[in-house]
């Protein structure tokens, strides 16, 4: 599997203000957009393309254009803080939704809605801010995976090293693109040193 930290001073820059306790919800909301912007540039940095010949103003030229459709799958609630910037790069983009939620006591995550479009022959993104015991993300990937997804990427903003080891074992062959690679989770399955709960944060509950 390939984990790809993102290596990008405004990326550090925006990690710090995010993990800022005193942060509050508005300003959450727009360092989420920002990072979730250089990430999913990140994370199409190989996408397939496909020569296309079209007429400039000037003469015949053949270029390149996006080759497969591309979906985005935010694991809700919290994934939906990195959707838009993905809608305002690739606005052709299709999106689907995969709803899992972690048990307060136990950590371990429960399904509670899925909705996607079709998936054959896509590159299939799924996002979702944090990666922590690396249960809900093994689990979407699973659904999206008996969906029939094949090319599939991850891509989160705080992972822990737990979590990758999870999706290594899990599903080695989907990479994760993540902002930061963060020590280790605390007895409540938080991300250290992190964020807090990513979901709380963006949305003020
Ligand atoms: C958070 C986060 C991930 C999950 C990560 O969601 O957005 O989905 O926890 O933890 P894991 O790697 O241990 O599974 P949460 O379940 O709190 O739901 P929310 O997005 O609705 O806040
Ligand atoms: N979910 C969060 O929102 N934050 C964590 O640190 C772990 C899971």
């Amino acid at each position: 599997m390939s984990l790809h930290v993102l290596s990008h001073p405004l990326g550090a820059h925006v990690l710090t203000h995010l993990r800022d306790k005193t942060t509050k919800p508005a300003l959450f909301r727009t360092l989420s957009y920002q990072i979730s912007l250089l990430l999913a540039l990140e994370a199409t940095r190989d996408l397939a393309t496909e020569k296309k010949s079209i007429d400039t103003p000037l003469e015949p030229f053949t270029g390149l254009v996006l080759a497969k459709p591309l979906v985005v799958v935010p694991i809700l609630r919290a994934g939906l803080g990195m959707l838009q910037p993905f809608h305002d790069v690739f606005p052709d983009v299709s999106v689907g939704y995969v709803g899992l939620e972690r048990d307060h006591t136990t950590a371990v995550a429960r399904s509670y809605y899925c909705k996607l479009p079709p998936l054959a022959n896509t590159r299939t993104i799924i996002v979702d801010p944090m990666l922590a015991t690396g249960g809900s993300a093994a689990q979407a990937v699973d659904v999206v995976k008996a969906a029939g997804g094949k090319e599939l990427v991850f891509v989160c903003i705080v992972a822990s090293p737990e979590g990758v080891a999870t999706m290594q074992q899990a599903h080695p062959e989907v990479a994760i693109y993540t902002g930061a690679l963060d020590r280790t989770l605390n007895a409540k399955k938080y991300i250290l040193p992190g964020l807090g709960d990513f979901g709380d944060r963006l949305y003020g509950t």
